[in-house]
């Protein structure tokens, strides 16, 4: 891998890079047991198994004092009363922190730390949400018919802890409820895990 400095044009109308190395896509399957309405999720599932958002990455060694960028593009529904998110994960090296900036759309963070303080911070084009280091987060698309579209910037060395929230989930859920997104308590949370 080179060395030399990248410089990479986002597409204008998407927010895409024009170059990237990784393509990952994250469909209705891979968030089995993480949406509240278990009858909906399956429901849909049996329709189609969907596409709720991708990532283009820069690839870079994952190492300290290296940088991993790139875009996130979140999908707009809602599967119930819940919309269309990201898995959510704490970095493996909890003293980790992430940048996102937010390209276009509108959405929220849901942002947990280990001492089980939970905030969800809403973003808009031309928002930036600094998570610093120990604080879990997922991104929430709370548009039902636009992209939530967001650059994030973090070590490369942070790796991902996914388990921890995929058995547990967030202290708060970002709900459509009569037109808007409400952010409630989450009732099925647990403090042990479900596993
Ligand atoms: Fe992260």
């Amino acid at each position: 891998m080179s060395d030399l400095p990248i410089s990479v044009r986002l597409n204008p109308e998407t927010g895409i890079p024009e170059q990237y190395d990784n393509h990952i896509q994250r469909s209705l399957s891979d968030l089995k047991g993480q949406f509240q309405n278990e009858v909906e999720y399956y429901r849909m599932m049996a329709e189609e198994d969907r596409l709720l958002y991708e990532v283009y990455e820069l690839s870079r060694p994952h190492v300290s004092g290296e940088l991993l960028t790139g875009v996130s593009v979140i999908h707009s529904g809602l599967i119930g009363d819940e919309f269309v998110m990201t898995k959510g994960h704490f970095h493996e090296v909890l003293e980790t922190a992430e940048c996102y900036y937010c390209l276009q759309g509108q959405g929220a963070m849901v942002l947990e730390n280990p001492e089980g303080d939970c905030v969800v911070e809403p973003m808009q084009e031309g928002s930036i949400v600094y998570i610093p280091p120990r604080w879990a987060h997922r991104a929430v698309n709370t548009s039902l018919k636009d992209k939530f579209v967001f650059l994030f910037v973090y070590p490369a060395h942070s790796g991902h802890d996914y388990g921890t929230i995929e058995s547990r989930g967030f202290r708060k859920l970002v709900l459509y409820k009569d037109g808007e997104a409400v952010i409630v308590e989450n009732p099925g949370w647990s403090a042990q895990g479900s596993e």
